[in-house]
């Protein structure tokens, strides 16, 4: 069994990115490359963070204010962080999230318009500093992303939003990778799976040794 000792991996793009697929099958890869792999997403992966996952996406829920929402996601997280994340780490597993810090910033910081230091410091407060060591950020076309994940999924409450919040969460992401490029890498999510899982595969494989 390979080590790697104690590496995380998030992936982060706008709805339809292909982000559950693409982190399920390069978990499925890197197993059979001998890593021991856990996978997990937000937000959830606990008892406790999918029922507030229930709670956040529930259609019924659409006067939930924008501090409730950036209040909750990182209480689910708080729960993630504590049950899987960080248990996993110090095991030395390599832990694949779909979806972690960055989805913070790009929804409810560029998307809802709260003050990004406001993020930051809750960021901060509630991972105790911990970033991915790397982030596969999949990147779509808007109007593609929302009609793949509309042929797929049922109606959520982020779905319920305009084509104007999805360009704001875009762009969200594109100024993240601008603060960070060397922890943020860009994958074109438009090319064929293969080619995407061979690419994604690669930086990982790079970034672990
Ligand atoms: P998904 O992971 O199934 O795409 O659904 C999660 C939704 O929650 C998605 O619309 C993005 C949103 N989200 C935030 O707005 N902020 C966050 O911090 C996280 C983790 C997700």
């Amino acid at each position: 069994m390979k080590n790697s000792k104690g590496f995380l991996i998030s992936f982060e793009g706008i709805e339809g990115s292909g982000k559950t697929t693409i982190s399920r099958l390069i978990a499925e890869t890197l197993m059979m490359d001998g890593y021991e792999v856990m996978t997990t997403y937000e937000p959830g992966g606990t008892q406790i963070g999918h029922k507030i996952r229930d709670i956040l996406l529930s259609a019924e829920h659409k006067n939930m204010s924008h501090m409730c929402e950036l209040f909750l996601y990182n209480a689910a997280r708080a729960q993630h962080l504590k049950e899987i994340i960080l248990p996993a780490l110090q095991s030395g597993k390599l832990v694949i999230t779909d979806r972690f810090i960055d989805s913070t910033v790009a929804y409810q910081g560029y998307g809802r318009g709260i003050d990004l230091s406001l993020i930051r410091h809750l960021t901060e407060i509630v991972t105790g500093g911990l970033k991915p060591h790397i982030t596969i950020l999949l990147d779509i076309d808007i109007e593609l992303g929302l009609k793949r994940n509309r042929s797929i999924k049922k109606v959520d409450r982020f779905e319920l939003e305009e084509i104007e919040f999805y360009k704001k969460v875009k762009e969200g992401y594109r100024r993240i990778y601008e603060d960070e490029p060397k922890r943020i890498k860009i994958v074109d999510a438009s090319q064929p799976l293969e080619m995407i899982i061979q690419e994604v595969r690669d930086i990982i494989v790079r970034s672990i040794c």
